[in-house]
């Protein structure tokens, strides 16, 4: 770099020292929606699945960023609900399960939406009766639609080198089944006692008739869902405990406490056999929608099982040898809708010297990346070396990354965008007394720490 060009880092640097910082309250608006949609394929967090062939609906990739954050948020899932509890195990199910399963739950039979098309030609809208606007059709007003029908929502595939009815396996469409039919398995080989749950996480698919809302309903997403066992009369308590965790859950991982809200089921939304269903549900900028969904759902489905598999799934009490079916409480969340509200209630938009600063305030559990390392000079060698040698020394604690790709008051500002946490700078100066320059995200306020204590207090900031 020529002497230059070190005038003009330096001066950005002086000049982000002196940043001054208009903030303001951001509103939930539709424009929002469209920002952070472009903002997660510019900074590489959502794209758009098989794009260059014009993209396949309801489904999307997540980017190098996106990535990272879905899965700091499957960890802070797994963390809070299997190893911060000793009453939770853990499980990893097959997508595919024996079709059997989907007759014992009803998905067969019932897990379909009511769908109609509008007959206008110059119109053509298809969608979910749900949709329709005071009998209407949403789109052009018409009223001559077709009589509703029902759309099973299971995805169809086959197994084995047969194509025929015999060989038609599903893609499970919740991943809960896949803990009820372990239900034997777990109680045999972890001797476990009620009340006990079974967590797990994976990919599930719905054949969505009207997938959209960005990640918000999709065809291929993955669930965090628990299955919590108890006695009967211990179903109402365990209810009420499991919805004011998972509430609290968002809050922990810094959620705007004004964006969340429960919303109790009505009787006529509950399924038969259920007691009772709390929604967590977010303020998306396309209106308050269900995030997670708290079930009190009696012993429906190990019964349903028992009947189907002819195996005896009761539970027995190993002091009085009494046999009964447990009452299953299930909070059943989904990863994806929990990302793309995290995105959400991140984005912050300042004004600092008159210019437009766009800031991710991840929580720091859920940033994808901690530290950034950035050199301030970077054909000067001592700074290079020094600020790989740090980079190096931390990645071994912490998702860290080293850019020097363009002069510092834009690589802050890519940092900000993705919402590192903090910008370690190495400077001239750095060479001489060993300290560095610690950036944090939020207030831009920095800092010198000698090198030595970098590591110690980047944890403690960070945990
Ligand atoms: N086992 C219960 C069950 O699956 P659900 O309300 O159908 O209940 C649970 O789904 C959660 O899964 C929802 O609260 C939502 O977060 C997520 N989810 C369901 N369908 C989805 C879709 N099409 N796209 C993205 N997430 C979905």
């Amino acid at each position: 770099m020529n002497s230059l060009g070190s005038a003009l880092e330096a001066l950005e640097t002086f000049l982000l020292f002196s940043d001054l910082l208009v903030e303001y309250p951001f509103p939930m608006t539709a424009d929002l929606m469209d920002k952070i949609v472009a903002l997660a394929k510019r900074r590489g967090f959502i794209f758009q699945s098989s794009e260059i062939y014009g993209g396949l609906n309801g489904a999307w990739d997540y980017g190098p960023f996106g990535v990272e954050l879905k899965r700091n948020v499957k960890e802070a899932w797994w963390k809070a609900t299997v190893h911060f509890r000793d009453d939770v195990v853990g499980l990893d199910a097959a997508i595919l399960m024996h079709p059997r399963t989907w007759e014992a739950s009803g998905h067969t039979a019932n897990f379909a939406d009511m769908m109609a098309d509008c007959k206008n030609t110059n119109c053509s809208w298809r969608g979910r009766i749900d949709q329709l606007k005071n009998g209407k059709c949403p789109k052009c007003g018409g009223k001559d639609l077709t009589q509703p029908r029902a759309f099973n929502l299971m995805l169809k595939t086959s197994l084995g080198a047969m194509e025929d009815s015999s060989s038609v396996v599903y893609l499970r469409p919740e991943t809960a089944q896949g803990i009820f039919v372990n239900f034997a398995n777990v109680i045999d080989s972890m001797h476990r006692k009620l009340p006990f749950g079974i967590a797990q996480i994976g990919k599930s698919f719905r054949n969505e008739i009207t997938p959209g809302n960005f990640t918000f309903r999709t065809r291929e997403f993955e669930q965090m869902e628990t299955e919590y066992f108890c006695r009967p009369e211990q179903a109402l308590e365990k209810y009420e405990e499991w919805i004011k965790a998972r509430f609290q859950w968002y809050l922990d991982l810094g959620m705007k406490k004004e964006n969340l809200k429960l919303r109790v089921h009505d009787k006529d939304e509950l399924a038969h056999y259920a007691a009772g269903c709390t929604d967590v549900e977010y303020n998306f900028p396309f209106g308050w929608s269900e995030l997670e969904g708290i079930a009190n759902r009696g012993d429906y489905d190990l019964k349903q099982h028992a009947k189907f598999s002819g195996k005896d799934l009761q539970y027995q009490d190993p002091v009085t040898n009494e046999k009964f079916f447990p009452h299953v409480i299930e909070p059943s969340g989904g990863c994806d809708r929990a990302t793309l509200a995290f995105l959400v209630d991140a984005y912050h938009e300042e004004t600092v010297n008159d210019t437009l600063r766009v800031v991710m305030k991840f929580h720091p559990k859920l940033a994808p990346i901690k530290v950034a390392v950035l050199p301030l000079l970077k054909k000067n060698e001592g700074i290079v070396a020094l600020a790989k040698k740090i980079k190096s020394e931390l990645q071994k604690d912490m998702v860290c990354v080293y850019d020097d790709t363009a002069a510092i008051g834009k690589l802050y500002r890519r940092q900000d965008e993705v919402g590192t946490v903090f910008c370690v700078t190495v400077d001239v100066q750095s060479l001489e007394d060993k300290q560095v320059t610690v950036r944090f995200r939020d207030t831009m306020q920095q800092e010198r720490i000698p090198v030595e204590r970098l590591l110690g207090y980047l944890k403690e900031k960070l945990s």
